[in-house]
């Protein structure tokens, strides 16, 4: 679908079928929202059909002269928006505009549509408008026979009314630019997370990485399994030796900077499926695992928005990916291991595999010239007991760091919340037997989680994020659908954005 801004004459173009109006109580009353629809709006607010309140929506069909427009209404309220309800007023509009199946989309915006946002800037606006838009388009693909097409609309334009100011116009096509690329990466994730688990194994994923590599031009390479193990990835080798798919550590290089400096490391886990290895997982809803690379599609979306932004900032993209399974080659509990870092590691339950991985992929990241660290994983069941599926956890080794990721998710609206981090998680995570063990227990699972990574930092400033409640949602909620989310990439590319001082606005 093209989205972009239409100049001009403050009338929709003739072609659109569907036109978006967002609407208050007042404009109601007012009236003069639309020429040939002013007395049917009238209409709806004095016969209690849609009085204008946040988020409420109403479709109306325009019959004079035997137009073919209809009218999706989406009521503001009478206060200003936030980014995150200007974003779900983006998400109920598309999902009107994909029941009447429209192609061709109109958006008005107002002269006065900075006064709708709490946030007062146009560039937010339109970014979070583009946002919601794009998200609520998404559908995920289905495998039936005899699927019924849902047509997405090939284009979407937002046309002014009494907006004169270039300033303004420039404002509204950089935030539909960013929007587009926040919104755009996000479906790619979720696309990836949703492929089934036979469909999609660690070369899979290793193939799409290099597509995307090459669709911008970034430098990529992929590690096979010979290559992991030759150069000590004893870790990586140990979760992925069960399996018929082989493992695979996937490198992306996205350089925005003349020299190859403050080099900045997203790491993604990226288990294909976990079954939880010989320490097997329990049937029940063992499906979902396929969203165990949910941490893996975040950062590569990161990477995609980074193609259509290109900031000046230096990222290395590392995958550690691999098949969790239990066969008489698997790895087991009892197993003494040794990383990439040279660490020892005692193997207490091959479920706390994804840990494993990214111990490996943090110390290749470094070697690759790292020097932040972030890590997004579906790490810990436990997080779920504490956050539900409405808030992914944080946990880092550098505060300043951690407010960082925090302020940016406050912008983005998707929710962070920080894990302790005490002395004592860590000790629980001593062995008698080699430097570390993975599982330490249900007590404290997130935390313990998390601090076993942190060892393989080796003190470089680092945040994990640990998404296991919401990169994969049984069903849909705010913004977004059920199935895979491609939760935190909109988060990551907005911190990414911030380090170079984006022009806000
Ligand atoms: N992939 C799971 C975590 C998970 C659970 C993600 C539920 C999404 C939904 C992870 O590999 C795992 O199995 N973690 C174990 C660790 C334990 C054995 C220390 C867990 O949380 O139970
Ligand atoms: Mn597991
Ligand atoms: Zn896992």
């Amino acid at each position: 679908m093209k989205i972009h801004w239409q100049a001009g004459s403050g009338q929709p173009d003739q072609r659109a079928e569907a036109v978006v109006l967002l609407v208050s109580p007042d404009d109601l009353d007012k009236g003069g929202i639309h020429p040939s629809a002013d007395a049917a709006l009238a209409a709806l607010r004095e016969r209690h059909l849609f009085d204008g309140s946040l988020l409420k929506t109403y479709v109306l069909p325009v019959l004079e002269n035997g137009s073919r427009q209809t009218l999706i209404l989406i009521g503001r309220g009478d206060q200003p928006l936030t980014g995150e309800e200007l974003r779900l007023a983006g998400i109920k509009a598309a999902k009107e505009v994909l029941r009447i199946q429209a192609s061709i989309v109109a958006f008005r915006v107002p002269s006065t549509v900075m006064n709708y946002t709490v946030e007062q800037g146009n560039r937010a606006a339109a970014q979070a408008l583009t946002e919601g838009i794009l998200l609520g388009l998404y559908r995920r693909s289905t495998y039936k026979q005899n699927a019924a097409s849902v047509i997405e609309p090939d284009e979407l334009f937002y046309y002014p009314s009494g907006i004169t100011d270039e300033q303004t116009v420039q404002e509204w096509e950089k935030g539909i630019e960013l929007g587009i690329a926040f919104g755009e990466a996000t479906r790619y994730a979720r696309d990836l997370i949703n492929i089934p688990g036979n469909l999609l194994v660690p070369q899979t994923l290793a193939d799409q990485a290099v597509q995307l590599a090459e669709k911008y031009g970034f430098e990529s390479h992929v590690l096979n399994e010979e290559e992991i193990t030759e150069k000590g990835m004893g870790a990586l080798t140990a979760v992925g030796q069960g399996s018929i798919h082989p493992p695979r550590m996937i490198v992306i290089k996205y350089q925005g900077r003349e020299a190859w400096e403050d080099v900045i490391g997203l790491i993604g886990k990226g288990i294909t499926f976990d079954t939880g290895g010989i320490s097997i997982k329990p049937a029940l809803n063992m499906e979902n695992m396929i969203s165990d690379m949910g941490g893996a599609a975040a950062v590569l979306g990161v990477m995609d928005a980074l193609g259509r932004l290109r900031p000046a900032i230096n990222v290395v993209m590392v995958i550690p990916s691999a098949e969790n399974m239990p066969a008489h080659n698997a790895f087991k509990p009892g197993d003494v291991i040794t990383s990439m870092s040279g660490r020892t590691i005692e193997i207490t339950n091959t479920d706390a595999e994804g840990r494993l991985v990214l111990a490996d992929g943090i110390t290749y990241a470094k070697a690759l010239g790292a020097e932040r660290l972030v890590d997004v994983a579906t790490l810990t069941g436990a997080v779920l007991v504490l956050l539900g599926d409405v808030a992914s956890g944080i946990l880092t080794n550098d505060e300043t760091f951690s407010q960082g990721m925090i302020s940016a998710s406050k912008r983005t609206g998707e929710k962070l919340w920080p894990l302790p981090v005490y002395e004592e998680f860590r000790d629980m995570l001593k062995s008698d037997h080699a430097d570390l063990k993975n599982n330490a227990g249900r007590y404290g699972a997130s935390s313990t989680g998390g601090l076993f990574i942190e060892a393989f930092t080796d003190g470089t400033p680092w945040v994990h994020l640990d998404i296991a409640g919401t990169a994969y949602l049984t069903k849909e909620r705010g913004v977004n659908p059920k199935g895979g989310t491609g939760v935190m990439v909109r988060t990551l590319v907005e911190w990414l954005l911030s380090e170079v001082e984006y022009p806000a606005g």
